[in-house]
């Protein structure tokens, strides 16, 4: 099931084209990932990032499977499922990452959170792309979101190496100042 707009999934699309090294932090039902992995590169790699800990009844786990469904029926490139907390797995992470995607805790200082921990890793071409991370007409994201709230102060009220490269619907897309 999208949790996301046609527009961001187009935008998904467009910035995961020919990517190599792809992290997806909240996988949920991997409607985002099937974005990701359509336009990507063939030889590339897509982490996903979900701890799942949300099921009902964790032994049958079906968003977990839904998403098992979803991701191995779009496969053509290799997927590797990481099955922990996103911080958690930051800890042992040591790769450089061109695609980054923060969709998981959407609470203000996990957001943070999960700035601080990957966003050293994505290399100097890369993106990072947040989703429900900004108010548009018709949508329902409010400035209280925590997304919005930390991209806000860090990408529109303070200075960052970092800027605001697109935005469409809900996802903010920041990449390195030149
Ligand atoms: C909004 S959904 C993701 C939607 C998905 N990206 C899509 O567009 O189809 C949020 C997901 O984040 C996961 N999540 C929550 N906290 C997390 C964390 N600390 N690390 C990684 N994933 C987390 C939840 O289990 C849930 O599946």
């Amino acid at each position: 099931m999208a949790q996301h707009t046609e527009a961001e999934h187009r935008a998904l699309e467009k910035h995961a084209l020919g990517r190599k090294s792809l992290v997806e932090i909240g996988v949920a039902e991997g409607a985002s990932a099937i974005a990701l992995q359509t336009a990507m590169s063939p030889e590339g790699t897509l982490y996903l990032v979900d701890p799942f800990h949300l099921a009902r009844v964790p032994m049958l786990n079906f968003v977990r499977r839904a998403a098992e469904r979803a991701v191995s029926s779009h496969a053509r490139s290799k997927i590797v499922w990481i099955e922990s907390f996103s911080h958690d797995a930051a800890r042992n992470w040591n790769k450089p990452i061109d695609f980054l995607l923060i969709d998981g805790d959407h609470h203000e200082e996990a957001v943070e959170q999960d700035w601080k921990d990957w966003s050293p890793h994505v290399i100097e071409k890369g993106v990072v792309v947040f989703h429900d991370a900004r108010v548009f007409p018709h949508g329902w994201t409010t400035k209280d979101y925590g997304p919005v709230r930390f991209v806000d102060r860090m990408f529109r009220e303070a200075s960052s190496d970092w800027a605001i490269c697109e935005e469409v619907d809900s996802l903010v897309i920041v990449s390195r100042r030149k």
